[in-house]
């Protein structure tokens, strides 16, 4: 993983760093790897995250998954850190099976979805770090209604991702399902390179070797220093670019594959670092699609964003026809690549011409190595910003709130006051 700075800097943008705040940064970025350090060797809840790479088990994976290798379709069901690194690694990886999300409880959708569905040549995997998530469970038990519906044999189709214990553990000892157990001290947004997002990796066939080499590729490269360390620079400036007013960091990837992985970065970001009043607010992209919906407000608007492109330096490319049509005659020599790279290319100096900040980040090819890389850099540079911050990194009390609340409301007994309960800890945070 590469990053860019230099559209950053305060010689460049406003707001922006200078080279001078980035060297005094650099000694609470000494701190904060040693703390980082510190948890990681300890296996504290989170920082055991970033050790995912090194202490995953593919092959203990690849054979719990066995059962349902023969799949044609699959289907994710889990929400926020139990789907979403799933979802950008289906959305980025090219596979034979094909692959939905079920991450919502809208009934049309999930409907539609089953209707369309070859059931017997489905697998099923149902995520759930706590086993209790009220949409996760209830769109599983509509799913499997579906597949006993079918005459199908869902028992033989599901693979379960859960924690120790929980309503989702049981059921499926009752079972007798095949099930992988979320690590301890792994929090949903940071667990892709875990259980949570390998299983369905690997249902796919996608190279989980290499999705954790990328991953230790980035962790190798973490040490003391942001000058030394891609995923820390990234982290430090969008600290010190918050901190001087960027409150809004909008991620857009140039890579169709990538989009998912902005919806991904959104959830790491907002849930990691919205606390105390502290946060940037993350913003979905796409280059170069959303040149033509957002980035008027980037150049032109208020003075509180950054911008943070994504893109491979690698990609399979395509020609584009020569035509003899006035005014089209440039295009006949490029490729749609080269036209997408001249789009990127053009929008950060659009940005940097108008002074406002932006990061470039890349990777060689979006491949299971260089998705490794983005997700692992991204959790690093996460937990680097929230110790600069100094908020709570891994926990997510008001989502907690929202999902006791909801169970109360439909009935579950002593949910609210579990929610009150939550709200009581949060105010004293
Ligand atoms: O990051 C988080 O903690 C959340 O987004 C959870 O992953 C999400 O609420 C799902 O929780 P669970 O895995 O317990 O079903």
């Amino acid at each position: 993983m590469y990053v860019d700075l230099g559209n950053a800097l305060s010689s460049v943008a406003s707001p922006g760093v200078s080279r001078e705040s980035l060297d005094r940064l650099d000694e609470d970025v000494a701190v904060a790897h040693e703390r980082i350090e510190r948890g990681r060797a300890n296996a504290e809840h989170g920082y055991a995250a970033l050790n995912l790479p090194g202490t995953a088990d593919p092959d203990a994976i690849k054979a719990t998954v066995e059962p349902v290798a023969d799949a044609e379709a699959l289907v994710i069901v889990g929400i926020g850190g139990s789907a979403l690194g799933a979802a950008t690694l289906a959305d980025a990886l090219d596979s034979e099976v094909d692959t939905y999300v079920l991450d919502n409880v809208d009934p049309e959708h999930t409907t539609a979805l089953l209707d369309d569905l070859p059931l017997s040549e489905t697998a099923i995997n149902v995520v759930s770090r706590s086993g209790t998530t009220a949409e996760t469970l209830a769109n599983f038990l509509v799913v499997r209604e579906a597949f006993e519906t079918a005459g199908v044999d869902w028992t033989e189709r599901t693979v379960v991702t859960t924690g120790e214990a929980g309503p989702l553990r049981d059921l499926a000892q009752k079972h007798d399902l095949p099930v992988l157990k979320v690590p301890d001290g792994v929090p949903g947004r940071f667990s892709v390179l875990s259980t949570v997002g390998l299983a369905a990796a690997a249902i796919r066939g996608d190279d989980l070797d290499a999705l954790l080499q990328g991953g230790r590729d980035v962790a190798e490269s973490l040490s003391g220093s942001l000058f030394e360390a891609p995923a820390y620079a990234y982290g430090a400036t969008t600290y010190a670019l918050d901190t001087r007013g960027a409150s809004v960091n909008a991620m857009m990837p140039y890579a169709e594959g990538l989009e998912t992985y902005a919806e991904w970065y959104a959830q790491l970001w907002a849930e990691s670092l919205g606390k105390d009043g502290l946060g940037q607010t993350p913003v979905r992209a796409l280059g170069a699609t959303d040149q033509h919906s957002q980035l008027q407000l980037y150049r032109a608007g208020p003075r509180n964003t950054m911008a943070t492109f994504v893109r491979p330096r690698e990609r399979i490319d395509r020609a584009i026809p020569a035509t003899d049509v006035d005014g089209l005659s440039y295009l006949g020599d490029a490729t749609l690549g080269e036209l997408l790279d001249a789009e990127f290319e053009a929008t950060e100096a659009s940005l940097a011409a108008a002074g406002r900040p932006n990061v470039r980040i890349e990777i060689e090819r979006v491949d299971e190595r260089g998705l490794g890389q983005l997700l692992y850099g991204l959790e690093a540079a996460c937990v680097l910003a929230g110790e600069l911050h100094g908020v709570d990194t891994f926990v997510q009390p008001a989502v907690e709130w929202g999902k006791n609340a909801a169970r109360g409301l439909l009935g579950a007994e002593g949910k609210f006051e579990e929610a009150r309960a939550v709200e009581e800890k949060t105010r004293l945070r």
